[in-house]
């Protein structure tokens, strides 16, 4: 059945008009080393070339045949070490995908200085007969632009997902460490398929259970499943665990007894999962315990545990979201308040982990002031790929583009063009002196035992989106979005050049119907689904929606600008002129940095009002549109996935009504104007 299960990796025929021609690239199949990576990489070729092909070649021990596919490094294989390849500069995970004579045949060989670097390559090699690519003349070289490349879990040991839509956790903790279900192997071929190369198997809100010895024992059968996909394990650390499974009195970072006992954990980790990754912290962030419940600092906090892990090997992602018991003037301003001072303090195994934007992966939010503002800490890139703020799993929204306006984004800390994806990839300071070179990106899991694995369909695609842009920040969301749908559906033209065209503008529509012009955190409180424009009088100002819109008669939108919490000042200086200059700012920030008037004139000539109005209507009007290019295709996708992902858009179109209907009239009760011509009056 088309349950979505097999997810980019289906592998289903190429058209025949294709076969006789690529199976004339594939005749036969040579993975020489034995090792379980190369064992892993010959059953995925074989598998793979199987489904697309209709059979899969002959496995042989050396290259006979005119079109042989070759694979391993040149360790392994004389035929390969006789190419006398340049990997230089490929490191530990890169690979070459090359079309050469071997013995006066023409063969395709993936080459790489370590048998994950093959696996990889393997999957890219897949990936362009996936993608109906041609395979004569290949002159591919890759290798992954940052280190760490992981997914966070939000997963708590009793198996609830926190901000998770797609059931229950995938781990599962009760049959571990003897039951190693086959579910976990797929999820390691998906990872690696995209080059992903570690996980963090616990929620960031997390109990120190994790670190006792039983779930240390069922970490290292989750760990041996993945190792030969080369997929390392991380736990989130509970920062308090020296008192709570420790048996101390504190867990002061600076107390010898505290250091001692991290020390020795870390011991006790590698002996049992000698290549485990690290730790993922979440300290001083909405109530969780941290340094700063002892009178420290981050930095004590993040490098007492980089000190523990670094004699193995392993790293800490200390996180930047830090959202404190006090209630803070403007709550998009304390991260950086927080870590700048620190910068150039942190161990050189730490990394400082910070999510896209400084409040909480509103469906759209200016790139975070820290990007650019710590040039001696790695800082590690958050994306959420669970979609908690648009609209769970069931609307249909592509975060690629998210993703690529993100690390696209211009810090200008040293000028024009100083991306957010150079501070990720650490190109733009790699000068510094002192700097640690690690570099990463995370990705919070949408995952859990569905059958599809995310809960709908679609949302596979931000899954893939982030470990291909993890991999390499500067790919285009859009050509991402066509090697999913050609790898998830069909490389049939008509099919996919609608669909991709429907994700490209997907995550705007929601952004339209939900938050447009830089509005943000207008979610029912809790949930986050629904609209919650008007949620006030909660625990504290920042935990209410009027915190973040303030609207009132006069206009709408939060002030910093100089004349407000001055959040700007955190930027660059040309980026902080722009971003605080009601004239200059891009209209889709607009709200984000400004308090306007309702009368204010927008670019489009219309007032701010009356634009605001069509904006929640174009959103509505999109997701329109998406379920008629989604009827239209019914002959191209299998029954049951049309069928599932028709029936959400439904979902979508009736709640997208629902978030412009609720908004508009909230928000009417202040501007007091009337609806612009042409525009539905809410029921
Ligand atoms: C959001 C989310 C929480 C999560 C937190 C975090 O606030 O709603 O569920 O714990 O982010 O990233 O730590």
């Amino acid at each position: 059945a088309e349950d979505g299960y097999d997810l980019w990796l289906r592998y289903a025929p190429v058209h025949e008009s294709r076969l006789a021609g690529y199976r004339a690239h594939a005749t036969e199949l040579v993975v020489p080393a034995d090792t379980a990576t190369a064992r892993a990489t010959r059953d995925e070729l074989a598998r793979g070339l199987r489904g697309l092909l209709g059979q899969a070649p002959a496995t042989a021990a050396r290259a006979r045949r005119d079109g042989a596919v070759v694979v391993g490094t040149p360790a392994s294989s004389p035929q390969l070490a006789a190419l006398k390849l340049d990997l230089s500069g490929l490191g530990e995970e890169g690979y070459l995908v090359r079309s050469v004579r071997i013995d006066g045949r023409p063969a395709t060989v993936v080459v790489a200085n370590s048998d994950v670097g093959a696996l990889y390559g393997a999957f890219h090699f897949l990936r362009l007969i996936q993608t109906a690519q041609p395979l004569a003349a290949l002159d591919i070289r890759e290798a992954p632009r940052t280190q760490v490349r992981v997914l966070n879990h939000w997963d708590n040991l009793d198996r609830y997902v926190e901000r998770g839509y797609a059931g229950e956790s995938i781990w599962d903790w009760h049959r571990l460490p003897d039951w190693k279900d086959p579910r976990y192997t797929d999820y390691a071929r998906a990872n690696a398929s995209i080059g992903i190369n570690g996980t963090v198997l616990n929620n960031v809100n997390t109990s120190a259970q994790a670190l006792t010895p039983a779930y240390l024992e069922k970490t290292a059968a989750l760990a041996e499943v993945f190792r030969p996909f080369g997929i390392k394990v991380y736990l989130s650390a509970r920062f308090s665990a020296p008192i709570e499974i420790g048996g101390l009195e504190t867990a002061d970072p600076l107390d010898p007894a505290v250091r001692r006992w991290w020390k020795a954990k870390a011991e006790e980790i590698y002996r049992t999962i000698p290549d485990f990754g690290g730790f993922l912290v979440k300290a001083n962030s909405e109530g969780q315990p941290g340094p700063q419940d002892y009178g420290r600092s981050h930095a004590d906090g993040a490098n007492m545990l980089a000190e523990a892990l670094a004699p193995h090997g392993g790293i800490v992602m200390w996180r930047a979201f830090v959202y404190s018991h006090e209630e803070p003037d403007d709550r998009a301003k304390q991260a950086y308040n927080e870590f700048v001072p620190f910068d150039g303090q942190f161990h050189d195994r730490v990394l400082v982990q910070v999510k896209n934007g400084a409040i909480d992966f509103q469906p759209r939010e200016p790139f975070h002031p820290l990007f650019g503002a710590m040039p001696k800490t790695p800082l590690m890139m958050e994306f959420q790929i669970t979609k908690e703020y648009l609209g769970f799993a069931t609307h249909l929204a592509y975060k690629g583009t998210l993703y690529e306006e993100v690390l696209r984004a211009d810090t200008q800390v040293r000028g024009p063009g100083s991306t957010v994806a150079r501070v990720i990839d650490g190109t733009l300071e790699a000068g510094e002196p002192g700097r640690s070179p690690l570099t990463g990106m995370a990705g919070v899991a949408n995952i859990g035992v569905d059958r599809n694995w995310s809960g709908s369909h679609f949302d596979q695609a931000n899954w893939f989106a982030f470990g291909r842009l993890a991999w390499d920040p500067y790919l285009e969301a859009q050509a991402i979005a066509e090697e999913w749908v050609k790898m998830t559906f069909t490389t049939d033209p008509a099919f996919v050049g609608p669909v991709v065209a429907m994700m490209m503008g997907s995550r705007e529509a929601v952004v339209d119907y939900m938050t447009p012009l830089g509005l943000h955190h207008l979610m029912g409180r809790g949930h986050h689904y629904g609209p919650g424009p008007w949620v006030a009088g909660g625990p504290r100002a920042d935990w209410t929606s009027v915190y973040y819109h303030r609207a009132d008669d006069k206009g709408i939108g939060f002030d910093r600008s100089v004349n407000g919490s001055d959040a700007v000042a955190q930027y660059a200086p040309p980026v902080a002129a722009q971003f605080g200059d009601i004239d200059a700012v891009p209209e889709e920030f607009l709200l984000w940095f400004h308090h306007v008037p309702w009368d204010h004139r927008m670019a489009s000539g219309r007032t701010l009002w009356d634009e605001l109005v069509l904006r929640y209507g174009r959103g509505v009007d999109y997701v329109k549109g998406m379920r008629s290019t989604w009827d239209g295709l019914a002959g191209h996708v299998d029954p049951e996935r049309h069928a599932q992902v028709a029936a959400f858009l439904a979902i979508q179109e009736k709640e997208a009504q629902w978030w412009r209907d609720a908004s508009i009239a909230y928000f009417q009760t202040f501007s007091k104007r009337p609806l612009p011509a042409g525009q539905a009056a809410p029921p």
